[in-house]
């Protein structure tokens, strides 16, 4: 059992669940986020209801972000996680794509998140970390035309982080933005290379291993650094 608390905006299903609930089996305090209503939240609300929170918010909702940071009013985080994001027109490109699609992903996956990072900022902890999950698609280095929409969002996402952790480096958080390896979930598909548990609680491994040391890095689960 630990005094530490976790907030996982992004929890009603996939990699953000299973961070909650992997943080839940590691002791901490989870408050975790969801849309509407999530059938996996309830039962771990069922089994751990003294140490477990869930919140309602929509990312791209501003107002709705606003309105958690003010019931966290007097809280501390140790550690954020906005894990939120959607994956469109997977196979298309500027040419055959809905631009619905792009500004939707643009929205969820780059703006929102850093949002919400600004918005809540103030209650992570001294010496506390701030985690959002990119992707190693994010990768403008590493790009081979794979999910060209989603991926540029996602190095949107890491190019957003960069300018956030210049403007607010005096925080001294931790700052990461998290590839999780290509995982089976609903957006991940099952034809992707790793189940739940072979991602997840290495997220949360490296997590723990990344306290205390400020700055910015794009890694991925093994901590290892990916290039931008
Ligand atoms: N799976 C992979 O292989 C993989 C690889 C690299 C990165 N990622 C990233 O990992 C994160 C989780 O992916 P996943 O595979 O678990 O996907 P998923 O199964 O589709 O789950 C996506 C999660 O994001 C939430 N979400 C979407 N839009 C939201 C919004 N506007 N506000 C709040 N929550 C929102 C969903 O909530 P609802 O239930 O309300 O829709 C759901 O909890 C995403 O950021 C994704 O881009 C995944």
């Amino acid at each position: 059992m630990t005094d530490q608390t976790v907030l996982v905006v992004g929890a009603s299903r996939g990699l953000g669940f299973a961070l909650a609930a992997e943080w839940l089996d590691r002791g901490w305090h989870v408050i975790a986020t969801a849309r509407g209503r999530s059938d996996g939240l309830a039962a771990l609300a069922e089994r751990h209801d003294d140490r477990f929170e869930i919140e309602t918010v929509d990312i791209n909702d501003a107002d709705g972000v606003r309105a958690l940071r003010n019931r966290l009013d007097g809280r501390r985080l140790d550690v954020l996680f906005i894990n939120a994001g959607i994956a469109r027109a997977i196979e298309e490109s500027p040419a055959t794509a809905s631009e619905r699609d792009f500004l939707d992903m643009m929205l969820t996956n780059a703006f929102s998140p850093v949002r919400a990072a600004e918005m809540l900022r103030d209650v992570v902890s001294e010496g506390g970390t701030i985690a959002i999950m990119t992707s190693e698609l994010g990768s403008i280095a590493n790009a081979n035309g794979g999910w060209q929409l989603y991926s540029s969002s996602k190095a949107a996402l890491n190019m957003l982080m960069k300018g956030y952790a210049a403007k607010n480096a005096a925080d001294g958080h931790t700052l990461l933005l998290v590839a999780p390896g290509w995982v089976r979930t609903e957006m991940g598909g099952s034809e992707a290379t790793l189940s739940i548990e072979e991602s997840i609680p290495l997220v949360v491994d490296m997590i723990a291993a990344s306290r205390g040391k400020p700055g910015l890095r794009y890694v991925d689960r093994f901590d290892e650094e990916l290039p931008w």
